[in-house]
């Protein structure tokens, strides 16, 4: 079949779909998880529809796979006072519960969340358009990530439960909880990006509000009753409505102490600024990326065309962590060209349910119509799409363009596509790249490609003052969990990895005093009768 006719037949009729990949019946999502209980919903909804499309008498339509409640900021100002009540200035019931119980807490909300998987992972994968085997594994990435969270709580705790002694005053110094957390996640990895905020700042003793991201929201359904049943009242809160309408009312009031977002830099400006006392709000946000890629002449160009398609188009290229600008050195930029047009002409288009598939319908409603835009502004810039039928779409599914040589008047060459474009930009100097990364509003991440130590030296000490992580013949990526995640500019505030994010949702508390005998007998008192949960030498096995 010929790319044109594959490409017109990528959707399916409704009949056509698999029914192992099929949702059981659309989902109407009628209430939402407040102050302990799930209330019921007869307000506005937002119906939710499919990434994929399916053919219908009228031509392409995306799927109905159900809808969620829009509440208001009432609905949202009544969620925020049930998690100030439940933080209770610190003294409620979870910022003051022992870590041993908190831990028990979430291994009994992860058993129940495992007991969802089929769901989510197919919600997932329906609402956002991520292959189904992608959708799998973030799942199985995110239940991996509570587990080492929970290891690695139980390693701060145990290192914490002694007392050091200088200067003739003792002291035990652990982490506490900061209050009331605003937490948003994003839609290319709604559940595990999420969650990689979520959990360590419950677990670490703060109460939550939670906004699911614009896409990937109803997922998030299923598990609010596991919230309900493992947490206290009033612990986890999740608020529907539109982001600008709740979301405002909530920094004004002055009651969040930590906003975590993984979006973008303009949002997390915009939302700071609301907050009356910009002391008092700890922020932890994974923001905007225009990662790059440096191939050099001394470059393995095989291997550079294999890690380059892994970073520039997984999951379309819908990853904070793309690549989304590739330079390559003049000399061997025809011979990288053939390669990378080549490697993209061997990727498997189609519906998401599909084995071995990595090219997707995109979830953004006017995202086809951006791509169009920065393809044409490259093309009136003097650049052209090099790969065979790069640019081509139907219906929401737009095939991946490797555009050359793309120059500083483009769009390309300074926005975040976030999408299925390769921009490649050609230099002489390895100069160029490093003015390229010193001039960029981002900071997040670099690939450099090349085989000659020397020059590989020498990139690396001007580059990792100019991102936080530098990846040598290896694609640019968040994982793995535990290495620091973070990045300079406008592309974050704060680390996450299991061991950051703990630290970033809490702050050091200690109880410290004089070694002399009266003080030594109330201190051991208070820790052999186990009288309180903070001062402790329980050691977590
Ligand atoms: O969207 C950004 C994600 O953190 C990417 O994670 O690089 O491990 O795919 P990843």
């Amino acid at each position: 079949m010929d790319f044109n006719a594959a490409l017109k037949n990528i959707f399916v009729e409704e009949s056509e779909i698999p029914s192992e990949f099929s949702l059981p019946s659309l989902i109407h999502q009628r209430e939402y998880l407040s102050d302990g209980v799930m209330k019921p919903w007869d307000g506005p909804v937002h119906e939710v529809y499919s990434p994929v499309c399916v053919k219908t008498e009228n031509g392409l339509e995306r799927k109905l796979i159900g809808s969620y409640p829009v509440c208001t900021a009432a609905e949202a100002e009544e969620s925020l006072n049930a998690a100030v009540a439940a933080y209770n200035n610190g003294r409620g019931e979870w910022p003051t519960m022992g870590v041993a119980e908190r831990i028990h807490r979430v291994e009994k909300f992860t058993g129940l969340m495992i007991e969802q998987k089929d769901i989510i992972v197919k919600l997932i994968m329906w609402e956002i358009g991520k292959s189904f085997a992608d959708s799998a594994k973030e799942f199985d990435r995110t239940v991996e990530y509570i587990y080492a969270t929970i290891d690695s709580l139980k390693n701060l705790d145990r290192d914490s439960s002694g007392f050091d002694i200088v200067d003739g005053i003792a002291a035990q110094a652990r982490r506490s909880p900061l209050g009331v957390v605003l937490c948003m996640g994003p839609f290319n990895y709604p559940l595990n990006e999420t969650f990689t905020t979520l959990i360590p700042a419950l677990i670490m003793g703060n109460t939550i509000l939670f906004k699911p991201p614009k896409f990937g929201t109803l997922l998030h359904y299923p598990l609010q009753e596991a919230f309900r049943d493992c947490f206290p009242k009033g612990v986890v809160n999740v608020i529907y409505g539109r982001g600008n309408a709740i979301v405002p009312g909530l920094m004004q009031s002055g009651k969040i102490n930590v906003l975590t977002l993984i979006g973008s830099s303009k949002v997390a400006n915009e939302l700071k600024k609301q907050h009356p006392k910009v002391n008092r709000l700890r922020a932890v946000l994974g923001l905007d990326a225009k990662n790059a890629a440096i191939v050099t002449p001394n470059a393995d160009l095989d291997l550079a065309v294999k890690e380059i398609i892994l970073g520039a188009l997984s999951f379309n290229g819908q990853r904070c962590t793309a690549l989304k600008i590739i330079w390559v050195h003049k000399s061997v930029a025809d011979q990288f060209l053939e390669k990378l047009s080549a490697a993209v002409g061997t990727l498997k288009f189609g519906m998401p349910w599909e084995k071995g598939v990595s090219l997707t319908p995109l979830p953004e409603t006017n995202k086809i119509e951006y791509l169009n835009e920065c393809i044409s502004d490259a093309l009136t810039h003097g650049a052209s799409v090099v790969n065979e039928n790069g640019g081509k779409s139907e219906g929401s599914f737009f095939y991946p363009a490797v555009v050359y040589p793309v120059n500083k008047e483009m769009k390309l060459y300074h926005e975040e596509q976030f999408g299925p474009i390769v921009p490649v930009v050609p230099f002489e100097d390895l100069e160029e790249t490093i003015e390229f990364l010193i001039e960029s509003t981002h900071g997040q991440q670099v690939s450099i490609f090349s085989n000659d130590a020397d020059e590989v030296a020498a990139l690396i000490d001007p580059l990792v003052n100019q991102v936080s992580r530098v990846n040598i013949n290896t694609q640019c990526q968040r994982g793995p969990d535990v290495f620091p995640f973070t990045g300079r500019k406008d592309s974050a505030e704060g680390t996450l990895s299991v061991p950051d994010a703990i630290r970033a949702f809490s702050i050091r508390s200690l109880v410290a005093f004089k070694m002399n005998e009266q003080n030594k007998q109330l201190i051991n008192e208070i820790v052999h009768e186990d009288t309180s949960n903070f001062l402790s030498t329980k050691f977590i096995f």
